[in-house]
């Protein structure tokens, strides 16, 4: 029952907005005019279809209206902040963006569309999180969980940038590899490993985990959303030998409650409660 709660309690923190992942759309600073053109994405994350009206400063001189369908990829090229208006029930929710960022409509923990900032941004690609670093602190209790030592091969699925792997490499000499969908993420994991002297330890790949072969693995680490957990339990089931350590930062892994052979709750540096989940499969 305690485990229970605390699971519940923590899902409904980690989603409810201290980290950046659900950080509601903040306003934006004003860009300058002559700024190069870039591109805000909005994606649609949700199972309905979302109508908003949204105002580019450097060309529109009134809203367009859009609907945006479940899983829908819209693209606004642009030179400066956009507003944005959607309704919520009764509601008309305003929002300034940034010019060039991700945005996402999701579903708050109470089913409620929200905007929230940070997606991949590509098309026929499952966004699975965006990216939110692991505290150290958790990192270095999420690999002393996994037992991982140098005979290990490690995969953190969505890595970020590359502060698992490398931790691993650099406290226990284990393998690993780094999977990342977003390009900047792997060029900070590769810079990273360098700068740790363990780039002959480690390797990073740019694609998308859903396609991503991982059954060299004898420990995979995870910090993704609930969702994108059980959208990837089957390639676990699939591709992981009987053995591996599958560490989840704090996710549960629904369908694996047998698999559960550890449960842990840690304090980060900044007094923010974390759970870690781990898995044998
Ligand atoms: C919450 S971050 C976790 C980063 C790192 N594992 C850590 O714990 O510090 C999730 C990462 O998953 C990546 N991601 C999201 N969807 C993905 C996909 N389909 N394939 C690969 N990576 C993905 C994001 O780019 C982001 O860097």
């Amino acid at each position: 029952m305690k485990k229970t709660w605390a699971s519940i309690f923590f899902s409904l923190h980690f989603l409810c907005g201290t980290f950046l992942l659900c950080q509601p759309a903040l306003l934006a600073q004003q860009k300058e005019e002559t700024a190069p053109q870039k591109e805000t994405t909005i994606r649609n994350l949700t199972r309905e279809t979302v109508s908003y009206s949204i105002l580019r400063f450097d060309r529109d001189t009134s809203p367009a209206k859009r609907s945006l369908k479940p899983d829908g990829l819209d693209r606004w090229p642009c030179k400066g902040p956009l507003d944005i208006t959607f309704k919520r029930r009764n509601e008309t929710i305003d929002y300034r963006l940034d010019c060039g960022l991700p945005y996402t409509f999701r579903y708050t923990e109470n089913d409620e569309i929200e905007l929230y900032s940070g997606s991949h941004s590509l098309f026929g690609v499952a966004d699975l999180a965006p990216f939110v670093p692991t505290s150290m602190s958790v990192v270095e209790k999420m690999l002393e969980l996994a037992q991982v030592d140098k005979d290990d091969i490690l995969f953190d699925l969505g890595c970020g940038d590359g502060r698992i792997v490398i931790t691993a490499a650099k406290k226990y000499g284990t393998r690993g590899v780094g999977i990342d969908i977003d390009p900047e993420r792997i060029e900070e994991s590769v810079r990273a490993a360098k700068a740790a002297g363990v780039e002959h330890l480690v390797e990073f790949r740019l694609q998308d985990v859903m396609r991503a072969d991982f059954s060299r693995a004898t420990v995979v680490t995870l910090y993704l959303l609930p969702e994108s957990n059980e959208l990837l339990r089957p390639l676990l089931d699939e591709q992981l030998k009987p053995g591996a350590y599958v560490v989840s930062h704090n996710y549960s892994i629904p369908g694996w409650e047998k698999k559960e052979v550890a449960y842990l709750t840690v304090e980060d540096a900044a007094g923010e409660e974390h759970t870690i989940y781990v898995y044998r499969k």
